[in-house]
């Protein structure tokens, strides 16, 4: 199944809590992990790493690293565990990273990674795939970028997200990598119309519909970060107009549906804040949002924040929704 609209994974923003939380909004969007480093998968303690609710579903993991022994068993533990899809990281510019040679430092290297794809397809049986920049320091090349990509492909990846802006690996810090490189769609593009044959996502500042029909058109999907996390209720826009779903749920069906997972998540031990911190963006650009935002961060937001005060939610919600129904 192609995958027409992703939310890309995103570092301390896409745990399981805000994935099951996106996934109230939409039933048709794929969905990413942050990225988890090999080692921390392997050895780490898997259930708190690793874990996901079935709701989530479909699920891809992302994984970070260049050791295809550990990209391998990765790979083989995403599957078990039941995650759709194991993706590599070729596109994180940051110094850690780069420290442990995984991110975008491995666009440099080829080879190296067309070893480490091989071996993961070799181990298991969910799709293999990987997410890239378009170049990175002074390389902005097609030629490069499409031999990479074969490359890759003959290892046995076919599908491709790439983020249509190069990675600088020195002099910018990750989130003036994100917005300063120019974007470059029309390379994307091109490696679309050079390889039809390969699935090929584009990433990067997309924060419309109009954009999202314009680039589909060129693509087989696109993939979303910030404009969704900011603002969780573009799914909504996105339900309706890309995947033609005619009835879509209320923030206060969210709302509610969410308090349910907080009670139970709670319950386990999860702290209220590690999943009410992803609800900062529910109100975005409607009337209630200041009041939402300060209702969270006086209640909900402190590490010790106490369930019994999220009994007020529905009330919140609900005055947010009537404001809103007045005002339209
Ligand atoms: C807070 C944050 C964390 C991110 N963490 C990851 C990550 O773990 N793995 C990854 O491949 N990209 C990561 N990215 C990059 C995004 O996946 C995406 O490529 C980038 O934000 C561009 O898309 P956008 O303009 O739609 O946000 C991160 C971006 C942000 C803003």
């Amino acid at each position: 199944m192609k995958n027409k609209v992703s939310v890309a994974p995103m570092m301390d923003c896409t745990d399981r809590h805000d994935r099951f939380f996106l996934r109230l909004i939409s039933k048709n969007v794929m969905l990413y992990s942050e990225m988890i480093a090999t080692k921390s998968a392997i050895h780490g303690d898997r259930k708190k790493i690793l874990s996901f609710s079935p709701e989530e579903k479909p699920l891809a993991l992302q994984v970070g690293g260049s050791d295809k022994k550990e990209l391998s068993k990765v790979a083989n533990i995403a599957e078990e565990m039941n995650y759709d899809e194991i993706n590599i990281n070729l596109g994180c510019p940051s110094k850690k990273v780069q420290k442990n040679k995984f991110g975008a430092c491995l666009m440099k290297e080829p080879d190296l990674v067309a070893e480490c794809i091989n071996e993961m397809v070799n181990s298991c049986n969910i799709p293999v795939t990987a997410k890239t920049r378009i170049g990175f320091d002074d390389t902005e090349d097609f030629n490069y970028l499409n031999s990479f990509i074969l490359k890759m492909k003959e290892a046995g990846c076919k599908k491709f997200i790439l983020h249509a802006r190069k990675a600088i690996l020195r002099g910018l810090s990750p989130k003036q990598n994100l917005n300063i490189p120019k974007l470059n769609y029309e390379m994307v593009y091109k490696i679309k119309e050079e390889n039809p044959e390969l699935e090929i996502i584009i990433n990067g500042g997309i924060s419309k519909v109009e954009e999202i029909k314009k680039h589909l058109k060129f693509t087989d999907g696109v993939m979303i970060g910030r404009s969704i996390y900011q603002n969780p209720f573009f799914l909504v826009d996105i339900e309706k107009e890309i995947f033609k779903v005619k009835t879509n749920p209320s923030r206060e069906e969210v709302a509610e549906k969410l308090l349910n997972y907080l009670e139970k998540e709670v319950k386990l031990g999860t702290k209220v804040n590690h999943i009410m911190r992803h609800t900062v963006g529910l109100y975005h650009g409607q009337v209630g949002s200041k009041k939402w935002k300060r209702y969270l961060s006086d209640n909900m937001m402190a590490r010790d924040s106490d369930f019994q005060k999220s009994k007020h939610i529905m009330t919140i919600v609900q005055n947010n929704e009537k404001f809103n129904e007045k005002n339209l």
